[in-house]
């Protein structure tokens, strides 16, 4: 059964229809993508995933239950997440701990264990200025970690990065969301990240927006080989044909 799954979510602003009877389904351990162009609803879409907002109507379950319009069960990473400047980076991770009534020492102490994991040792008492965009957004895919859900939803993780910063950050998530257990449904408007990190993708499309199609991806060798061989620009295709 899937962990995670979405049931005929529609969704309007205002009377505009924006998002229309979408259906979708995350099970362990998968990492899978939800692409489409800017605008078609993915954002809006994944705030009714979260809970934070109310669908007009259909359902969102986890383990079968139903927790449409409930915030706090699934970890959730905002489009354009950022690390409050003012605040050192150990602190910023720990921020989750800090939401659930923690002291600001015991959420460090809750947190301190994990920097050599998520690659920022050394860097918990710099300011989030001093580190570099991969490390910055490994702290906010720590802080995601520390809400401490299986299901982690991630709008445009790596959008703001660059091209190298990028493929490092595609491999260090593939390792590290399988040590930890996670189920990830993550945004992106990028076919080469659709394909490098995903066991499946959703494509989005239209007015108001559906899923119009979903393509499984099977990855073969590590990372950097799988995106040298024809499969790879296959699959490319394949998605760029139906968007
Ligand atoms: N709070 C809001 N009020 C009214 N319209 C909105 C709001 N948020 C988003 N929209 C509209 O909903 C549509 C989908 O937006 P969004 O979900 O952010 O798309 P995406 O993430 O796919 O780029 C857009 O046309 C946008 O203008
Ligand atoms: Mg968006």
């Amino acid at each position: 059964m899937a962990i995670f799954e979405a049931r005929n979510i529609t969704q309007s602003y205002e009377g505009v229809p924006i998002i229309e009877d979408i259906c979708l389904a995350l099970n362990h351990g998968e990492v899978v993508c939800l692409i489409g162009a800017s605008g078609v609803g993915k954002s809006t879409l994944f705030q009714v995933l979260s809970g934070m907002k109310k669908p007009d109507s259909g359902g969102v379950f986890l383990n079968g239950e139903d927790i449409t319009g409930k915030t706090g069960m699934v970890s959730y990473m905002l489009q354009k997440d950022m690390l409050l400047p003012f605040m050192n980076v150990i602190d910023n991770v720990a921020l989750p701990y800090r939401l659930k009534g923690f002291k600001k020492k015991e959420a460090r102490e809750k947190v301190r264990s994990y920097f050599g994991q998520f690659g920022l040792e050394g860097a918990q008492d710099k300011l989030p200025d001093q580190l570099s965009g991969g490390m910055r957004q490994r702290a906010a895919f720590m802080r995601t970690y520390f809400f401490g859900r299986e299901v982690v939803l991630l709008d445009e993780p790596f959008s703001a990065l660059d091209e190298l910063t990028k493929a490092d950050l595609y491999e260090w998530y593939l390792n590290i969301g399988g040590e930890l257990g996670l189920a990830t449904l993550f945004i992106s408007h990028s076919l080469e990240e659709a394909v490098s990190l995903s066991n499946r993708v959703y494509v989005m499309s239209g007015v108001p927006g559906r899923i119009e199609a979903e393509v499984a991806i099977k990855r073969r060798g590590s990372l950097r080989e799988f995106c040298s061989t024809s499969e790879f620009s296959e699959y490319k295709n394949r998605l760029r044909d139906l968007l």
